[in-house]
């Protein structure tokens, strides 16, 4: 039998033949093998081996394992510090552009400058950025009171009173002769009525065409007049334009080629490219201007309408630092309707110079939009609606116009009821006959005819109304050289006189159910009018978005009246408390017609104080604030941009 040996408890004592035995300086190998001869036991061989070699070598493979691991952290860590070195410029960079929105005027899949890493993320940033830009916009917007002040503070504050230059074809103040007298006009137009009282608040300097018959004795060496007459607040800077020229450029390309294009209205436009050569050499003249007004590298330009669709990459090409503000008053048709120009890229091209391209609805800008996507080889944004053509970024938004508000209390001075007394003595009409208005230029997108139609309609639907139901159509004479103008014109005429002797035959002393007065109205008896009449009829075909159903409402201080209003403006989408109607459904403008005559006056008052408070919050201060504190925005990240690229050439350098 084998000794019982005692190993250490790792190692299992093993009767036949191996032992392990612990030593002071490592463990033994103990062999005994017994020995035999003839069967009979001899002995035993008992091998000793020293096992602490063992023990060595597995010191000494930790020992490498160890610094092997140590040496490669070592190295992974220092390629780490490299790599992040040379990514964290890149990664700020992105980061930094994304944060301050420049991500968001370009596709985040395709900016050359976001790092690939950044770009899953990136639109989901943009996202989280426009809704904080919305919301802050949203919050200041409220807590602005838009007033002629407010503007004048954002343009001190946010645009360190920089140069503000209007640009329209439309002057503000029409000198005319009269004999040996000089009468001052103010014209019949949209834009002028909204752009007006921004000027007075701005200062600055309106450039126009001037088209009045005394406009050129009135004015100074550099073709300039202070106005308002009465209260000079603001430069006018007149443009002179040969016969050819206002025939070609105003007549021609403006008005029987884009204002036909853009207004769904079956005129078909008309395109001649001997117009064509004076709208570009008109709106030239135009650009040229404004640059010799500038009296700094990056003044504020206000351009105004389709009139001028090519200044602002004029303007841009001689003042690259300029912020361009362009607002199209009309609407923007879909991109079909559009290719009818034969010039479209170019019309697109010069009003892609903007900073900012303004239009009323969403839907307008939606249009401009695809009509750019379609037909150029530009960079389309429709998440942040921006157009990049060439490098140079436009953000095209919707800035719905209005007007004054509070309106000019010298307007509404004369209370209502002596209104009404007065427009029915001058007319010849009962004290309490009942009367609408419509206040237009004579245009055929204004939908005259249609609502001519509709009066009749209503009369051959309810005859109760005959004899107790006027409408009064002021008509201001408007582009009267055009053909379709002048055409429109007698056909206008001879509905009102058809309506009339249908209905006023054999009808001793009724009062003839159209008053129509083709004739110039100062502002003043526009009021007076709008103050008198139960309600007012705006049918439009297509308009960009309609300011006289917002003058009706802030005539109507006394809650008072309805305004029927055609879904075809831009107005319709802001006045939901108006009865909106389809211009072109006679029986439903007449039950409208009808409706409007009939309708108690709580109910009246209700739908007023809605869309006077409307018109109150949304007043022409905030249409011009708003555009202004965007430009102030992006004037903002130009120059960030710019210092950041200056530091990264230093850097670089
Ligand atoms: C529209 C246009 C304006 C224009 C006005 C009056 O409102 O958008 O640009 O000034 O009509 O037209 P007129 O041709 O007389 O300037």
């Amino acid at each position: 039998m084998p000794p019982e040996i005692q190993c250490n408890n790792l190692e299992r004592f093993n009767r036949s033949t191996n032992h392990l035995l612990p030593q002071a300086q490592g463990l033994l190998h103990v062999t005994v093998k017994p020995l035999t001869s003839a069967n009979a036991p001899e002995g035993q061989l008992v091998l000793v081996q020293d096992m602490s070699f063992v023990e060595r070598r597995s010191e000494e493979t930790r020992r490498y394992l160890f610094y092997f691991f140590a040496g490669l952290a070592v190295v992974i860590s220092l390629l780490t510090v490299v790599i992040a070195q040379l990514s964290w410029r890149g990664w700020v960079q992105g980061m930094r552009a994304l944060m301050r929105g420049e991500g968001l005027l370009r596709r985040p899949d395709t900016s050359p400058k976001a790092p690939p890493e950044l770009r899953p993320i990136a639109r989901d940033l943009q996202k989280l950025v426009q809704e904080l830009e919305l919301e802050v916009r949203s919050r200041d917007e409220s807590q602005i009171s838009w007033t002629p002040d407010s503007l004048r503070a954002i343009l001190h504050g946010e645009l360190r009173g920089e140069n503000v230059i209007v640009v329209s074809n439309r002057e503000p103040y029409i000198h005319e002769r009269r004999g040996e007298q000089i009468e001052v006009q103010r014209p019949a137009s949209g834009l002028v009525t909204a752009l007006e009282p921004i000027m007075r608040a701005c200062s600055g300097t309106w450039i126009a065409h001037g088209g009045g018959s005394a406009d050129r004795e009135v004015v100074d060496a550099q073709d300039r007049v202070r106005v308002p007459p009465d209260k000079p607040s603001y430069n006018l800077r007149r443009i002179w334009l040969s016969a050819e020229e206002e025939a070609g450029y105003y007549y021609g390309f403006a008005n029987e080629g884009l204002w036909p294009l853009c207004h769904n209205a079956h005129v078909r436009p008309t395109f001649r490219s001997a117009d064509w050569k004076h709208y570009v050499a008109v709106n030239r003249k135009f650009a040229k201007a404004v640059v010799d007004e500038a009296g700094t590298p990056a003044p504020i330009v206000l351009i105004q309408d389709y009139h001028l669709a090519l200044v602002p990459r004029m303007i841009r090409e001689e003042l690259p630092e300029a912020t361009i503000i362009t607002f199209w008053h009309i609407p923007w048709p879909n991109q079909e309707s559009f290719s009818i120009c034969p010039w479209r890229e170019e019309i697109l091209a010069g009003l892609l110079g903007s900073s900012i391209l303004g239009f009323h609805t969403q839907t307008h800008c939606n249009n401009f939009v695809d009509t750019v996507d379609r037909l150029l080889e530009a960079r389309v944004d429709r998440d942040a609606f921006t157009v990049s053509l060439g490098g140079e970024l436009t953000a095209v938004h919707r800035y719905p116009i209005s007007i004054t508000w509070p309106p000019d209390p010298d307007l509404l001075e004369k209370p209502v009821s002596v209104c009404r007394a007065e427009v029915r003595q001058t007319n010849g009409l009962p004290k309490d006959h009942l009367l609408g208005i419509g206040v237009d230029r004579l245009d055929y997108t204004k939908g005259i005819l249609e609502r001519f139609h509709a009066v009749e309609r209503l009369l051959e639907l309810q005859p109760e109304w005959i004899g107790r139901f006027s409408f009064i159509q002021i008509a201001a004479p408007s582009r009267s050289k055009i053909d379709e103008y002048q055409s429109y014109e007698a056909q206008v005429r001879a509905l009102a006189q058809a309506i009339n002797e249908r209905f006023t035959a054999g009808r001793q002393g009724v009062p003839a159910p159209i008053l129509l007065k083709i004739e110039y109205h100062a502002t003043e008896s526009v009021y007076a009018h709008y103050r008198a009449a139960d309600l007012c009829f705006v049918s439009s075909l297509h308009d960009g978005m309609n300011l006289v159903a917002k003058e009706f409402i802030a005539a109507h201080d006394d809650e008072r009246g309805v305004l029927i209003l055609s879904q075809f403006t831009g107005a319709a989408s802001e006045l939901a408390e108006a009865l909106i109607v389809n211009p072109y459904d006679m029986d439903q403008c007449a039950a409208a017609l009808h409706l409007a005559l009939t309708m108690p006056e709580s109910e009246q008052r209700d739908r007023m104080r809605l869309m006077r408070a409307l018109v109150r919050e949304f007043n022409i201060y905030r249409w011009a604030g708003r555009m202004l504190l965007d430009a102030a925005g992006m004037r903002r990240r130009r120059v960030l941009k710019r210092s950041e690229s200056t530091r990264d050439e230093v850097s670089e350098g």
